[in-house]
């Protein structure tokens, strides 16, 4: 089968930015990305490629050098699916908020509709690729409904899990560590995985590109997620105790690191993770886990997310009590809501749990972040459903400005780890600020020593 033309259903965070460098890197292929979003699509079309709906470092010029060419956006989702020869399923797959395994198994309702949808479509033979994270053996249950409502038509499902992190999102897909295709072990099984290997080798070495069966494939995505959160949350487990002991996590983990069996990466200590995936993940393999009875091996990696709760928890806490166990009608300034630098994504993030306890102590919180607005925060505290809109809105409030954020704070809280915090000019903010000034910093990007020059009362993570 020649490969001309490629569909991609889901034009999110993973499938905008996937396909926009496939785009750049294979300009002879020809790239649809479909959403049912309207709102969503039309955003990605906007004239200034500035106002698309993801912001990512590198992104927007990527998609001004395609878009138009040979990479369209579009509501169009069956006429591009009908003259695709590759479909990639780019769709979201949130944790299950009903019925069984709520809260904890992986919803899959809309990679079913995307399957009915290519199969009612279909009238020549697909590759079906997986790019969503799912559960260990999807692809079973998506051969299965493609195989049975088809138009009799061959279908290849190969599982290809994405691996890039939102805000290095170009650098990753550019730059891969590795891509993953799995797929059948039969021989149009391996010359499906041939024609994905061969686009992802216009730019990537083929000694990066790792091939494996489907369910490898898929257990492999889960897998990653889990060892990356586990190493947040273990070191985020010792910060309480360098708290205690006057030991500091930063001189920990620089010193753990230089092990080269552990490595440098993945051991900032912080506030606790978000984003919209270690979270679900995790709790999908722990579904997955506790569904085969492998109790030992759920609560292993259950513990991981217990972790990261009482992180956020304790954070909160912390603020409250050292502001004299009161912070009813105080002013408490957040400096972050994303769950880290460059994204506007706030999908999971801390500040939003932070700010829910905060508000329900009665605190006021005011926040500024550079790439999110009072729309996104309120939307994301109505989403808790802890209180009424209303009181939300009537709670919170967020600046375009940093310095009347914390104009008359009592304390300030560094959420995110946006490298202009560390730049500010602090004194500035210490002086417009009740005394004594706090200052908790969630990420531990600002210099202890300089802050309490200044005179604030500094209390980083673990140190
Ligand atoms: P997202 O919510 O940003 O985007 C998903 C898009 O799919 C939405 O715009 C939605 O409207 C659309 N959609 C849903 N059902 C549809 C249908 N039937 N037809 C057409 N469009 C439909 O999600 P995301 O962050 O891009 O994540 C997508 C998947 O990739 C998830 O499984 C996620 O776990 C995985 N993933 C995400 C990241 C990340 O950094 N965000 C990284 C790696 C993997
Ligand atoms: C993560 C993985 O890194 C990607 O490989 C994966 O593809 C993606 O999830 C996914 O499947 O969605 P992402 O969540 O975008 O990517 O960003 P990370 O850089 O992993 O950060 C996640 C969270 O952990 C952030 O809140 C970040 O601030 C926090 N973090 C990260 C720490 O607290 N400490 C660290 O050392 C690293």
């Amino acid at each position: 089968m020649e490969i001309t033309k490629i569909c991609c259903i889901g034009a999110g965070y993973v499938g905008g930015p996937t396909m926009a460098v496939i785009a750049q890197k294979c300009p002879h292929l020809t790239i649809t990305v479909v959403d049912l979003n309207q709102e969503r699509i039309d955003a990605w079309n906007d004239e200034n490629t500035d106002n698309i709906p993801i912001f990512e470092p590198g992104l927007s010029a990527v998609v001004a050098e395609t878009r138009g060419k040979n990479l369209f956006f579009s509501n169009a989702v069956e006429k591009a699916i009908e003259e695709a020869q590759i479909i990639f399923i780019s769709v979201n797959t949130p944790t299950k908020t009903y019925g069984k395994g709520k809260g904890m198994a992986a919803d899959l309702k809309y990679i079913e509709l995307c399957a009915r949808q290519i199969a009612k479509v279909a009238k020549d033979n697909k590759i079906v690729v997986e790019k969503s994270t799912l559960p260990v053996r999807t692809a079973e249950a998506i051969k299965s409904i493609l195989d049975n409502t088809g138009n009799g038509v061959q279908f290849q499902i190969l599982s290809n899990p994405e691996f890039l992190a939102e805000g290095t999102a170009i650098s990753d897909l550019l730059h891969p560590d590795r891509i993953l295709i799995g797929g059948d072990q039969t021989a149009e099984g391996q010359k499906a995985i041939q024609a994905l290997t061969d686009i992802y080798a216009n730019w990537v070495p083929r000694d990066k590109i790792l091939t494996t069966n489907v369910w490898s494939s898929e257990l492999s995505k889960l897998t990653a997620n889990a060892f990356l959160a586990q190493r947040i949350s273990s070191i985020n487990a010792l910060t309480e105790l360098c708290e205690k002991t006057g030991a500091d996590i930063n001189e920990v983990a620089r010193a753990i690191g230089m092990d080269s069996r552990i490595g440098p990466k993945f051991l900032k200590a912080s506030v606790g993770f978000g984003g919209s995936c270690f979270k679900k993940d995790i709790l999908n393999l722990v579904y997955i886990a506790k569904s085969y009875g492998l109790n030992e091996t759920a609560a292993y990696w259950e513990q991981v997310i217990i972790m990261n709760d009482h992180q956020k928890k304790r954070f909160a806490d912390k603020i409250v009590k050292t502001l004299y166990n009161t912070v009813a009608g105080k002013k408490i300034s957040f400096l972050g809501w994303a769950f880290k630098k460059n994204t506007n994504d706030t999908r999971e993030s801390a500040a939003i749990y932070i700010a829910d306890d905060l508000i329900n102590e009665q605190a006021a919180v005011c926040v500024y972040d550079p790439k999110v607005n009072q729309k996104k925060i309120l939307s994301d505290l109505d989403y808790l459903e802890t209180r009424s809109s209303q009181e939300n809105a009537a709670n919170v409030q967020s600046f375009d400005n940093p310095f009347e954020a914390c104009q008359g704070a009592h304390a300030v809280a560094v959420l995110t780890e946006w490298e202009e915090f560390a730049h500010y000019d602090w004194k500035k903010i210490y002086d417009a600020m009740q005394k004594p000034a706090f200052v908790f910093d969630g990420r531990n990007i600002l210099n202890k020593k300089e802050m309490q020059k200044i005179g604030f009362v500094y209390h980083g993570i673990g140190s």
